[in-house]
Protein backbone atom coordinates (compact mmCIF):
# COMPACT_ATOMS: atom_id res chain seq x y z
CA UNK A 1 0.00 0.00 0.00
CA UNK A 2 0.69 3.57 -0.11
CA UNK A 3 1.95 3.56 3.15
CA UNK A 4 4.90 1.45 3.24
CA UNK A 5 6.41 3.69 0.98
CA UNK A 6 5.57 6.93 2.19
CA UNK A 7 8.10 9.62 1.60
CA UNK A 8 10.22 11.24 3.88
CA UNK A 9 12.26 14.52 3.73
CA UNK A 10 15.69 14.40 3.92
CA UNK A 11 15.42 16.10 7.05
CA UNK A 12 14.70 19.36 8.73
CA UNK A 13 15.83 21.66 6.26
CA UNK A 14 14.41 19.22 3.84
CA UNK A 15 11.03 20.30 5.17
CA UNK A 16 11.73 23.76 6.20
CA UNK A 17 12.25 24.23 2.55
CA UNK A 18 9.41 22.43 1.34
CA UNK A 19 6.77 23.85 4.08
CA UNK A 20 8.19 27.07 3.54
CA UNK A 21 7.40 26.36 -0.10
CA UNK A 22 3.94 25.50 0.35
CA UNK A 23 3.63 28.53 2.78
CA UNK A 24 5.39 31.45 0.44
CA UNK A 25 3.39 32.27 -2.77
CA UNK A 26 0.94 34.00 -3.70
CA UNK A 27 -0.43 34.85 -0.67
CA UNK A 28 2.47 36.96 0.40
CA UNK A 29 3.36 38.72 -2.32
CA UNK A 30 -0.15 39.19 -4.19
CA UNK A 31 -2.88 38.65 -1.70
CA UNK A 32 -1.45 40.41 1.12
CA UNK A 33 -0.61 43.80 0.02
CA UNK A 34 -3.90 43.81 -2.08
CA UNK A 35 -5.80 42.61 1.33
CA UNK A 36 -4.14 45.39 3.23
CA UNK A 37 -4.23 47.94 0.59
CA UNK A 38 -8.11 47.26 0.72
CA UNK A 39 -8.50 47.18 4.62
CA UNK A 40 -6.67 50.39 5.38
CA UNK A 41 -3.06 49.92 5.96
CA UNK A 42 -1.85 49.51 9.29
CA UNK A 43 -4.59 48.02 11.46
CA UNK A 44 -5.01 45.56 9.43
CA UNK A 45 -1.44 44.66 9.37
CA UNK A 46 -1.08 44.15 13.22
CA UNK A 47 -4.42 42.24 13.08
CA UNK A 48 -2.40 39.92 11.17
CA UNK A 49 0.73 39.73 13.06
CA UNK A 50 -1.50 39.31 15.78
CA UNK A 51 -3.49 36.36 14.11
CA UNK A 52 -0.05 34.64 12.64
CA UNK A 53 1.16 34.77 16.48
CA UNK A 54 -2.37 33.64 18.47
CA UNK A 55 -4.10 31.67 15.61
CA UNK A 56 -1.42 30.46 13.07
CA UNK A 57 1.65 29.47 15.32
CA UNK A 58 -0.93 27.02 17.33
CA UNK A 59 -2.95 26.05 14.38
CA UNK A 60 0.81 24.80 12.51
CA UNK A 61 1.95 23.05 15.58
CA UNK A 62 -1.54 21.11 15.74
CA UNK A 63 -1.62 20.63 12.17
CA UNK A 64 2.19 18.95 11.91
CA UNK A 65 1.55 16.86 15.16
CA UNK A 66 -1.35 15.39 13.57
CA UNK A 67 0.67 14.46 10.15
CA UNK A 68 4.08 13.10 12.27
CA UNK A 69 1.37 11.01 14.17
CA UNK A 70 -0.80 9.40 11.57
CA UNK A 71 1.81 9.83 8.49
CA UNK A 72 -1.82 9.96 6.57
CA UNK A 73 -3.80 12.63 4.62
CA UNK A 74 -5.93 14.71 6.12
CA UNK A 75 -8.81 12.46 6.33
CA UNK A 76 -7.17 9.34 6.65
CA UNK A 77 -5.48 11.25 9.91
CA UNK A 78 -8.76 11.70 11.75
CA UNK A 79 -9.67 8.06 10.69
CA UNK A 80 -6.43 7.04 12.28
CA UNK A 81 -7.20 9.00 15.50
CA UNK A 82 -10.82 8.23 15.78
CA UNK A 83 -12.02 6.27 13.96
CA UNK A 84 -15.91 5.74 12.99
CA UNK A 85 -16.62 9.52 13.96
CA UNK A 86 -17.48 12.70 11.93
CA UNK A 87 -14.11 14.02 12.12
CA UNK A 88 -12.98 13.05 9.07
CA UNK A 89 -15.50 15.69 7.68
CA UNK A 90 -12.96 18.03 8.62
CA UNK A 91 -10.88 16.27 6.35
CA UNK A 92 -12.98 16.25 3.33
CA UNK A 93 -13.35 19.81 3.75
CA UNK A 94 -10.21 20.11 3.49
CA UNK A 95 -9.73 18.48 0.21
CA UNK A 96 -12.43 20.48 -1.08
CA UNK A 97 -10.95 23.58 -0.18
CA UNK A 98 -7.38 22.19 -1.97
CA UNK A 99 -10.12 21.74 -4.76
CA UNK A 100 -11.52 25.61 -4.07
CA UNK A 101 -7.78 27.57 -3.90
CA UNK A 102 -6.12 25.67 -6.40
CA UNK A 103 -9.36 26.40 -8.68
CA UNK A 104 -8.64 30.24 -8.35
CA UNK A 105 -5.54 30.13 -7.30
CA UNK A 106 -4.26 28.78 -10.80
CA UNK A 107 -5.56 32.00 -12.28
CA UNK A 108 -3.47 34.18 -10.69
CA UNK A 109 -0.47 32.06 -10.99
CA UNK A 110 -0.81 31.91 -14.92
CA UNK A 111 -0.63 35.60 -14.99
CA UNK A 112 2.38 35.29 -13.67
CA UNK A 113 3.66 33.62 -16.75
CA UNK A 114 2.45 36.43 -19.07
CA UNK A 115 4.72 38.95 -16.65
CA UNK A 116 7.51 36.24 -16.94
CA UNK A 117 7.39 36.35 -21.03
CA UNK A 118 6.89 39.92 -20.96
CA UNK A 119 9.62 40.47 -18.85
CA UNK A 120 11.82 37.75 -21.00
CA UNK A 121 10.80 40.21 -24.53
CA UNK A 122 11.19 43.34 -22.89
CA UNK A 123 8.06 44.80 -22.13
CA UNK A 124 8.15 44.72 -17.92
CA UNK A 125 11.89 45.32 -17.94
CA UNK A 126 11.53 49.32 -19.33
CA UNK A 127 10.23 52.44 -17.81
CA UNK A 128 6.39 52.01 -17.57
CA UNK A 129 4.15 54.66 -15.90
CA UNK A 130 0.75 53.51 -13.61
CA UNK A 131 -1.09 54.14 -16.80
CA UNK A 132 0.56 52.03 -19.29
CA UNK A 133 0.76 49.60 -16.10
CA UNK A 134 -2.85 49.46 -15.76
CA UNK A 135 -3.64 48.87 -19.19
CA UNK A 136 -1.46 45.84 -19.85
CA UNK A 137 -2.59 44.40 -16.79
CA UNK A 138 -6.38 44.89 -17.90
CA UNK A 139 -5.50 43.60 -21.30
CA UNK A 140 -4.43 40.62 -20.04
CA UNK A 141 -6.94 39.44 -17.64
CA UNK A 142 -10.30 40.46 -19.66
CA UNK A 143 -8.85 38.33 -22.63
CA UNK A 144 -11.10 35.66 -23.23
CA UNK A 145 -8.49 33.07 -24.16
CA UNK A 146 -4.94 33.67 -22.50
CA UNK A 147 -5.64 33.43 -18.89
CA UNK A 148 -7.58 30.19 -19.46
CA UNK A 149 -4.46 28.63 -21.52
CA UNK A 150 -2.30 30.26 -19.19
CA UNK A 151 -4.14 28.34 -15.84
CA UNK A 152 -3.84 25.80 -17.17
CA UNK A 153 -0.32 25.58 -18.53
CA UNK A 154 0.61 26.48 -14.63
CA UNK A 155 -1.87 23.25 -13.33
CA UNK A 156 -0.05 21.18 -16.31
CA UNK A 157 3.26 22.18 -14.36
CA UNK A 158 1.95 21.12 -10.69
CA UNK A 159 0.74 17.82 -12.07
CA UNK A 160 3.72 17.11 -13.33
CA UNK A 161 5.75 17.26 -9.83
CA UNK A 162 2.59 15.98 -7.97
CA UNK A 163 2.32 12.92 -10.40
CA UNK A 164 6.24 12.07 -9.37
CA UNK A 165 5.85 12.57 -5.87
CA UNK A 166 7.07 15.78 -3.80
CA UNK A 167 10.19 15.37 -1.84
CA UNK A 168 13.13 15.10 -3.79
CA UNK A 169 11.71 17.02 -6.63
CA UNK A 170 10.46 20.00 -4.06
CA UNK A 171 13.17 19.86 -1.59
CA UNK A 172 16.08 20.34 -4.19
CA UNK A 173 14.19 23.47 -6.25
CA UNK A 174 13.18 25.31 -3.06
CA UNK A 175 16.46 24.64 -1.15
CA UNK A 176 17.96 26.91 -4.07
CA UNK A 177 15.14 29.46 -5.19
CA UNK A 178 13.66 30.78 -2.12
CA UNK A 179 16.87 31.69 -0.67
CA UNK A 180 17.33 33.60 -4.24
CA UNK A 181 13.76 34.80 -3.70
CA UNK A 182 14.76 36.68 -0.40
CA UNK A 183 17.20 38.45 -1.95
CA UNK A 184 15.80 39.72 -4.91
CA UNK A 185 12.99 40.66 -2.63
CA UNK A 186 15.22 42.50 -0.29
CA UNK A 187 16.47 44.12 -3.02
CA UNK A 188 13.36 45.20 -4.29
CA UNK A 189 12.53 46.68 -0.80
CA UNK A 190 15.65 49.24 -0.60
CA UNK A 191 14.67 50.21 -3.80
CA UNK A 192 11.31 50.62 -3.23
CA UNK A 193 11.55 52.57 -0.13
CA UNK A 194 14.28 55.08 -1.30
CA UNK A 195 11.73 56.30 -3.96
CA UNK A 196 9.99 59.80 -4.14
CA UNK A 197 7.60 59.84 -1.58
CA UNK A 198 8.15 56.36 -0.40
CA UNK A 199 8.01 56.90 2.83
CA UNK A 200 4.26 57.74 2.95
CA UNK A 201 3.58 54.11 2.04
CA UNK A 202 5.94 53.46 5.25
CA UNK A 203 3.80 55.25 7.31
CA UNK A 204 0.61 53.48 5.21
CA UNK A 205 1.94 49.90 6.15
CA UNK A 206 2.64 50.32 9.75
CA UNK A 207 0.86 53.39 11.26
CA UNK A 208 -2.35 51.62 12.33
CA UNK A 209 -5.74 53.37 11.69
CA UNK A 210 -7.54 52.04 14.38
CA UNK A 211 -11.31 53.45 12.78
CA UNK A 212 -10.40 51.77 9.36
CA UNK A 213 -11.20 48.19 11.43
CA UNK A 214 -14.59 46.53 10.62
CA UNK A 215 -15.52 43.23 11.59
CA UNK A 216 -14.23 42.31 7.20
CA UNK A 217 -11.13 43.74 8.14
CA UNK A 218 -10.63 41.48 11.26
CA UNK A 219 -11.89 38.38 9.02
CA UNK A 220 -9.96 39.22 6.26
CA UNK A 221 -6.53 39.69 8.96
CA UNK A 222 -7.59 36.28 10.32
CA UNK A 223 -8.34 35.05 7.06
CA UNK A 224 -5.03 36.13 5.42
CA UNK A 225 -3.08 34.97 8.10
CA UNK A 226 -4.47 31.09 7.73
CA UNK A 227 -4.09 31.39 3.75
CA UNK A 228 -0.68 32.66 4.01
CA UNK A 229 0.53 30.13 6.61
CA UNK A 230 -1.23 27.15 4.41
CA UNK A 231 -3.40 26.01 7.19
CA UNK A 232 -6.70 24.67 7.81
CA UNK A 233 -7.17 22.94 5.00
CA UNK A 234 -4.84 19.97 5.92
CA UNK A 235 -1.78 20.70 3.98
CA UNK A 236 0.38 20.89 6.72
CA UNK A 237 -1.03 17.56 8.48
CA UNK A 238 0.33 16.24 5.08
CA UNK A 239 3.52 17.79 5.09
CA UNK A 240 4.07 17.26 8.57
CA UNK A 241 3.24 13.46 7.89
CA UNK A 242 6.49 12.95 5.76
CA UNK A 243 9.14 14.87 8.84
CA UNK A 244 11.44 12.35 9.85
CA UNK A 245 10.99 11.07 13.48
CA UNK A 246 14.72 12.34 14.96
CA UNK A 247 14.07 15.62 13.44
CA UNK A 248 13.00 18.59 15.61
CA UNK A 249 9.20 19.48 14.46
CA UNK A 250 8.61 22.34 17.06
CA UNK A 251 11.23 24.54 15.75
CA UNK A 252 10.66 23.44 12.37
CA UNK A 253 7.44 24.83 12.31
CA UNK A 254 7.89 27.94 14.11
CA UNK A 255 10.74 28.90 11.54
CA UNK A 256 8.42 28.34 8.76
CA UNK A 257 5.91 30.47 10.27
CA UNK A 258 8.63 33.46 10.72
CA UNK A 259 9.74 32.81 6.99
CA UNK A 260 6.47 33.65 5.64
CA UNK A 261 5.40 36.37 7.76
CA UNK A 262 8.75 37.86 6.98
CA UNK A 263 8.49 37.36 3.13
CA UNK A 264 4.75 39.56 3.61
CA UNK A 265 5.77 42.10 5.49
CA UNK A 266 9.05 42.40 2.99
CA UNK A 267 6.37 42.47 0.16
CA UNK A 268 4.56 45.10 1.40
CA UNK A 269 7.90 47.26 1.99
CA UNK A 270 7.94 46.68 -1.66
CA UNK A 271 4.23 47.31 -2.85
CA UNK A 272 3.77 50.67 -0.56
CA UNK A 273 6.63 52.57 -0.98
CA UNK A 274 6.32 52.04 -4.68
CA UNK A 275 2.62 52.86 -5.00
CA UNK A 276 2.65 55.91 -3.09
CA UNK A 277 5.38 57.14 -5.41
CA UNK A 278 3.42 56.09 -8.77
CA UNK A 279 0.28 57.15 -7.48
CA UNK A 280 -1.68 53.61 -7.73
CA UNK A 281 -4.79 53.50 -4.97
CA UNK A 282 -4.25 51.13 -2.36
CA UNK A 283 -7.31 49.81 -2.52
CA UNK A 284 -6.69 49.16 -6.40
CA UNK A 285 -7.86 45.25 -5.62
CA UNK A 286 -6.43 42.03 -6.81
CA UNK A 287 -4.13 43.44 -10.07
CA UNK A 288 -2.35 45.79 -7.54
CA UNK A 289 1.25 44.07 -7.36
CA UNK A 290 0.89 42.98 -10.88
CA UNK A 291 0.24 47.13 -11.91
CA UNK A 292 2.51 48.51 -9.36
CA UNK A 293 5.81 46.39 -9.76
CA UNK A 294 6.80 47.02 -13.63
CA UNK A 295 6.80 50.14 -12.27
CA UNK A 296 10.05 50.15 -10.52
CA UNK A 297 11.88 47.62 -12.54
CA UNK A 298 12.23 50.57 -15.11
CA UNK A 299 14.04 52.56 -12.17
CA UNK A 300 16.22 50.02 -10.75
CA UNK A 301 19.67 49.20 -13.17
CA UNK A 302 19.37 45.92 -14.84
CA UNK A 303 15.67 46.68 -14.56
CA UNK A 304 14.85 43.86 -17.13
CA UNK A 305 17.19 40.75 -15.48
CA UNK A 306 15.77 42.19 -11.76
CA UNK A 307 11.80 41.63 -13.73
CA UNK A 308 12.81 38.47 -15.10
CA UNK A 309 14.50 37.13 -11.71
CA UNK A 310 11.29 38.23 -9.86
CA UNK A 311 8.31 37.05 -12.05
CA UNK A 312 10.68 33.54 -12.74
CA UNK A 313 10.56 33.57 -8.63
CA UNK A 314 7.29 34.71 -8.18
CA UNK A 315 5.88 31.62 -10.54
CA UNK A 316 8.32 29.11 -8.96
CA UNK A 317 6.99 30.60 -5.52
CA UNK A 318 3.40 30.45 -6.85
CA UNK A 319 4.46 26.68 -8.29
CA UNK A 320 5.56 25.36 -4.47
CA UNK A 321 2.48 26.81 -3.11
CA UNK A 322 0.16 24.86 -5.86
CA UNK A 323 2.27 21.46 -5.37
CA UNK A 324 1.00 21.65 -1.82
CA UNK A 325 -2.80 22.37 -2.60
CA UNK A 326 -3.08 19.56 -5.45
CA UNK A 327 -1.08 17.35 -3.23
CA UNK A 328 -3.57 17.04 -0.15
CA UNK A 329 -6.45 16.48 -2.68
CA UNK A 330 -3.85 13.69 -4.39
CA UNK A 331 -2.57 12.17 -0.83
CA UNK A 332 -6.30 11.80 -0.21
CA UNK A 333 -7.50 10.00 -3.83
CA UNK A 334 -3.94 7.99 -3.06
CA UNK A 335 -4.34 6.78 0.43
CA UNK A 336 -7.95 6.49 0.91
CA UNK A 337 -9.72 5.60 -2.72
CA UNK A 338 -6.56 3.57 -3.84
CA UNK A 339 -6.03 5.27 -7.11
CA UNK A 340 -2.56 5.50 -8.24
CA UNK A 341 -0.83 8.51 -8.16
CA UNK A 342 0.07 9.73 -11.75
CA UNK A 343 -4.21 8.73 -12.22
CA UNK A 344 -5.05 11.23 -9.67
CA UNK A 345 -2.74 14.17 -10.32
CA UNK A 346 -4.01 13.94 -13.91
CA UNK A 347 -7.80 13.60 -13.11
CA UNK A 348 -7.89 15.94 -9.93
CA UNK A 349 -5.60 18.37 -11.92
CA UNK A 350 -7.79 18.09 -14.40
CA UNK A 351 -11.06 18.72 -12.74
CA UNK A 352 -8.99 21.80 -11.00
CA UNK A 353 -8.41 23.41 -14.40
CA UNK A 354 -12.18 23.12 -15.35
CA UNK A 355 -13.10 25.22 -11.87
CA UNK A 356 -10.73 27.59 -13.07
CA UNK A 357 -11.90 28.39 -16.37
CA UNK A 358 -15.34 30.96 -14.42
CA UNK A 359 -12.08 32.27 -12.43
CA UNK A 360 -9.88 33.18 -15.82
CA UNK A 361 -12.79 34.55 -17.56
CA UNK A 362 -14.29 36.62 -13.49
CA UNK A 363 -11.75 39.52 -14.70
CA UNK A 364 -13.92 41.38 -17.56
CA UNK A 365 -14.14 38.40 -20.34
CA UNK A 366 -17.27 37.57 -19.05
CA UNK A 367 -19.95 39.76 -17.95
CA UNK A 368 -21.18 36.67 -15.83
CA UNK A 369 -18.34 35.94 -13.54
CA UNK A 370 -17.35 39.52 -13.66
CA UNK A 371 -20.23 40.22 -12.09
CA UNK A 372 -21.19 36.98 -10.14
CA UNK A 373 -25.28 36.73 -9.99
CA UNK A 374 -25.50 40.24 -9.32
CA UNK A 375 -23.74 40.45 -6.39
CA UNK A 376 -21.08 42.90 -7.91
CA UNK A 377 -18.41 40.82 -6.91
CA UNK A 378 -16.26 38.68 -9.76
CA UNK A 379 -16.04 34.89 -9.49
CA UNK A 380 -12.89 34.98 -8.62
CA UNK A 381 -12.92 37.34 -5.49
CA UNK A 382 -15.66 35.08 -4.46
CA UNK A 383 -13.51 31.95 -4.53
CA UNK A 384 -11.19 33.39 -2.46
CA UNK A 385 -13.55 34.70 0.24
CA UNK A 386 -15.15 31.88 0.35
CA UNK A 387 -12.63 29.00 0.58
CA UNK A 388 -9.28 31.48 1.47
CA UNK A 389 -10.93 33.06 4.07
CA UNK A 390 -13.97 30.82 5.27
CA UNK A 391 -13.45 27.69 4.83
CA UNK A 392 -9.81 27.43 6.19
CA UNK A 393 -11.29 29.37 9.53
CA UNK A 394 -13.95 26.66 9.64
CA UNK A 395 -10.92 23.88 9.46
CA UNK A 396 -8.63 25.68 12.04
CA UNK A 397 -11.60 26.34 14.85
CA UNK A 398 -12.41 22.54 14.24
CA UNK A 399 -8.81 21.51 14.43
CA UNK A 400 -8.36 23.29 17.72
CA UNK A 401 -11.06 21.80 19.13
CA UNK A 402 -10.21 18.40 17.95
CA UNK A 403 -7.05 19.18 19.48
CA UNK A 404 -8.00 20.92 22.43
CA UNK A 405 -10.58 18.54 23.60
CA UNK A 406 -10.65 14.70 21.68
CA UNK A 407 -7.31 14.34 20.94
CA UNK A 408 -5.80 15.87 23.27
CA UNK A 409 -3.11 18.24 24.31
CA UNK A 410 -0.73 15.94 26.08
CA UNK A 411 -0.81 13.70 22.71
CA UNK A 412 -0.28 16.55 20.49
CA UNK A 413 2.97 17.51 22.71
CA UNK A 414 4.00 13.96 22.74
CA UNK A 415 4.07 13.92 19.03
CA UNK A 416 5.23 17.39 18.45
CA UNK A 417 8.19 16.07 21.38
CA UNK A 418 9.07 12.54 19.96
CA UNK A 419 12.15 12.82 19.19
CA UNK A 420 13.30 14.55 22.73
CA UNK A 421 13.20 18.14 21.03
CA UNK A 422 10.60 20.57 23.65
CA UNK A 423 8.37 22.61 22.40
CA UNK A 424 9.17 25.99 24.05
CA UNK A 425 6.50 27.57 26.34
CA UNK A 426 3.78 24.39 26.45
CA UNK A 427 1.25 25.64 28.58
CA UNK A 428 1.26 28.57 26.55
CA UNK A 429 0.29 26.34 23.42
CA UNK A 430 -2.55 24.54 25.07
CA UNK A 431 -4.08 27.68 26.21
CA UNK A 432 -3.74 29.12 22.66
CA UNK A 433 -5.35 25.59 21.21
CA UNK A 434 -8.00 25.37 23.83
CA UNK A 435 -9.39 28.73 24.89
CA UNK A 436 -8.03 31.85 22.34
CA UNK A 437 -8.50 30.19 19.17
CA UNK A 438 -11.49 28.52 19.82
CA UNK A 439 -13.06 31.83 21.63
CA UNK A 440 -11.22 34.61 18.79
CA UNK A 441 -12.45 32.10 15.56
CA UNK A 442 -15.60 31.68 16.55
CA UNK A 443 -16.31 35.06 17.99
CA UNK A 444 -15.00 36.41 14.51
CA UNK A 445 -17.16 33.95 12.75
CA UNK A 446 -20.71 34.11 14.45
CA UNK A 447 -20.16 38.08 14.14
CA UNK A 448 -19.74 38.11 10.92
CA UNK A 449 -22.70 35.51 10.21
CA UNK A 450 -25.20 37.93 12.16
CA UNK A 451 -24.04 41.20 10.91
CA UNK A 452 -24.11 39.93 7.44
CA UNK A 453 -20.57 41.43 6.72
CA UNK A 454 -18.94 38.81 4.50
CA UNK A 455 -16.82 40.43 2.32
N1 LIG B 1 0.18 29.63 1.52
C1 LIG B 1 0.04 29.79 0.10
C2 LIG B 1 0.37 31.23 -0.25
O1 LIG B 1 0.52 32.04 0.65
O2 LIG B 1 0.48 31.53 -1.42
C3 LIG B 1 -1.34 29.40 -0.39
C4 LIG B 1 -1.82 28.09 0.15
C5 LIG B 1 -1.10 26.92 -0.15
C6 LIG B 1 -2.91 28.02 0.99
C7 LIG B 1 -1.49 25.71 0.40
C8 LIG B 1 -3.32 26.84 1.54
C9 LIG B 1 -2.58 25.69 1.25
F1 LIG B 1 -2.94 24.56 1.77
Amino acid sequence: MAMASRDQWSGRMGFIFAAAGSAIGLGNIWRFPYTAGESGGGAFVLLYLFFVAVIGIPVVLSELAIGRTTQRNPVGAFKALVPGSLWPYVGGLGVLTGFGILAFYAVIAGWTLSYLYGALTGVYGGVLDGEQSLALFTELISDPTMPIVLSGIFIVLTIIVVRGGVSKGIERVTKVLMPLLLVILVILAIRSVTLPGGVDGLVYLFKPDFSKITISVVMSALGQALFSLSLGMGAMITYGSYFPDKENLPSAGITVAFFDTAIAILAGLIIFPALFSVGVEPGAGPGLVFVVLPSIFGSLPAGQLFAIAFYALLAIAALTSTISLLEVVVSYFVDEKGWSRNKSAWVLGGLCFVLAVPSALASGASPMFTDFLGTGVDFLTLNNNIWGNYSLSIGAISLCIFVGYKWGVPNALASLEASGHKLPAPALFGFLVRYVCPAAVGAVLIYVIVTGNYF
